[in-house]
């Protein structure tokens, strides 16, 4: 009989002391740490401000763009962007079966991407201003610098001879482009705004940028994982050659939308630059589609998972019906807006862009986190009946991801300003979910941190005398 998915506690091997500093297990914490407090302070948080301040009319007026562009940042960067690095550190030793490359420059990219979206934060709600430029400029400069120390290090691992990262290298060395790609534009655009004296992107511009971190980035590394652990879970045959080839048709995808969203946004208009932007989009449809069948998770053949972990499936489960969801969308839009080679209207990207980031992202970390980080591997062992923290979890972020991308879709027969509370009530729920699993992983690691100090002091203790 198959035997239960065991999930790894410690990493590769062992070191020395020193070694151990630097390559065992990577900064994981801090990265997912930091991405919590930027999801749960300020990301969930706007979301909630953002559309109360609509319909409670509060008066934010010219404010409400910078405020909502600085949500966009901290929730695609902070939250989702941080969280992806410190699990890619983590997980490229272990499927790659190579130490991380570089690995003080792993260490380096969590204060510099920290700092970049911190920077972000502060200038772009200041007004405008030398302060507020130098502050936008110096957040896309360190931007580009923790993308690049990223991708080096994602890079030198992978792309080693003796990597057996297959698929999965794939994805994430795309995402790593993808990655640095979006640094570059993310720098020309706050130059070009700081330039300009503006205390905003212009949104056409972003519409390329946002594109990039949103499905380039984030999508690319979900894939990855999820072509990698599903199978294994659902007990079906690693897709490598589908799913390599998935990797490059997204990446073509992601890339020809960017190019033609950013000629458009230098003022460039014309009917076959558009019905290239919207075709593009629509091809995230038969992607998306694909995707979900290359990594199985609606045709299980054996379920490999540990009686005490079965519950978290549903989270991955409904993150990827979530997937689905966008990719209708995206085709249906993306196809409405080719055949009439019109610009694809802002309610339909932003319906796009929240299912991917509620229902997918948001959905997907929960329930990765819980299946494979060490510290919830150590909570279930602890309470081995618990179901409760990740049930209520899906469905808090299950009402969320369907009132907000609801709302939007519902925007061309809802015009008064009464839509944006669904969006405020879907904010506080997303706000509750991640509040609850913050509180799980503090909670978690506290207890694991316990466990390993008191081991490593029985283990002092047994081995005193016998030196002595
Ligand atoms: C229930 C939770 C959320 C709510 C209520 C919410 C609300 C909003 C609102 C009101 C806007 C402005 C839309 C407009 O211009 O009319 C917005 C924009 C945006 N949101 Fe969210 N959001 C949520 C979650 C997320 C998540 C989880 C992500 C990404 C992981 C995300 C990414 C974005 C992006 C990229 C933008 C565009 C910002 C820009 O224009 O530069 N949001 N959101």
């Amino acid at each position: 009989m198959a035997q239960p998915v065991q999930i790894p506690l410690s990493g590769t091997g062992e070191l020395s002391s020193a070694e151990a500093f630097w390559r065992h297990d990577p900064p994981y914490h801090l990265f997912i740490l930091s991405s919590l407090a930027f999801a749960v302070v300020v990301g969930f948080t706007l979301a909630i401000l953002a559309p109360l301040s609509i319909v409670l009319e509060w008066g934010w007026g010219r404010h409400f763009l910078p405020l909502t562009q600085a949500h966009g940042q901290a929730q695609t960067l902070g939250f989702v962007g941080l969280f992806i690095i410190g699990m890619v550190y983590r997980l490229m030793p272990r499927f790659s079966g190579r130490p991380l490359s570089l690995p003080a420059l792993a260490w380096a990219s969590w204060p510099m991407l920290s700092m970049a979206v911190v920077l972000r934060l502060i200038a772009q709600p200041a007004g405008e201003g030398l302060w507020q430029r130098t502050l936008l400029v110096s957040s896309g400069c360190l931007g580009m610098l923790a993308a690049s120390a990223f991708a080096l290090v994602v890079m030198g691992t992978l792309l080693h001879r003796n990597s057996r990262a297959g698929a999965t290298g794939y994805f994430f060395v795309l995402a790593a482009v993808f990655f640095v790609l979006q640094a570059g534009i993310n720098l020309a655009l706050v130059v070009l705004t700081a330039q300009r004296g503006d205390d905003v992107i212009r949104p056409i511009e972003a519409a390329g940028l946002l594109h990039v971190q949103l499905y380039g980035f984030i999508a690319m590394f979900i894939f990855g994982v999820a072509s990698r652990a599903i199978p294994t879970i659902s007990g079906l045959p690693r897709p490598e050659i589908q799913a390599k080839a998935m990797a490059l048709v997204l990446a073509a995808a992601v890339l020809t939308f960017a190019i033609a969203a950013l000629w458009i946004g230098s003022g460039t208009r014309s009917e076959a630059l558009l019905r290239i932007e919207a075709t593009a989009f629509a091809a995230l449809g038969p992607i998306f589609l694909a995707g979900v069948w290359v990594v199985g998770i609606f045709r299980p053949a054996a379920n490999r998972l540990a009686r005490t972990s079965q519950h978290h499936i549903w989270l991955i489960r409904s993150a990827f019906a979530w997937l689905l969801v966008a990719g209708g969308l995206s085709a249906y839009y993306g196809v409405r807006a080719s055949a009439g080679g019109e610009f694809i209207p802002a309610y339909a990207v932003d319906a796009v862009r929240h299912t991917v980031g509620i229902g997918v992202a948001s959905t997907m970390i929960v329930g990765m986190a819980m299946l494979i980080l060490p510290e919830f591997a150590i909570r279930r062992t602890r309470y081995p009946t618990e179901r409760w923290p990740t049930l209520t979890i899906l469905a808090l972020l299950s009402a969320a991801a369907a009132l907000r991308v609801g709302a939007a879709v519902a925007t061309p027969q809802w015009l008064s300003t009464d839509r944006y509370w669904p969006m405020a009530i879907g904010g506080m729920l997303a706000e509750g979910a991640l509040l609850l699993f913050a509180a799980l992983f503090v909670i978690s690691l506290l207890q694991k941190n316990a466990t390993v100090a008191s081991i490593s002091l029985r283990a002092a203790r047994a081995q005193g005398p016998r030196r002595a």
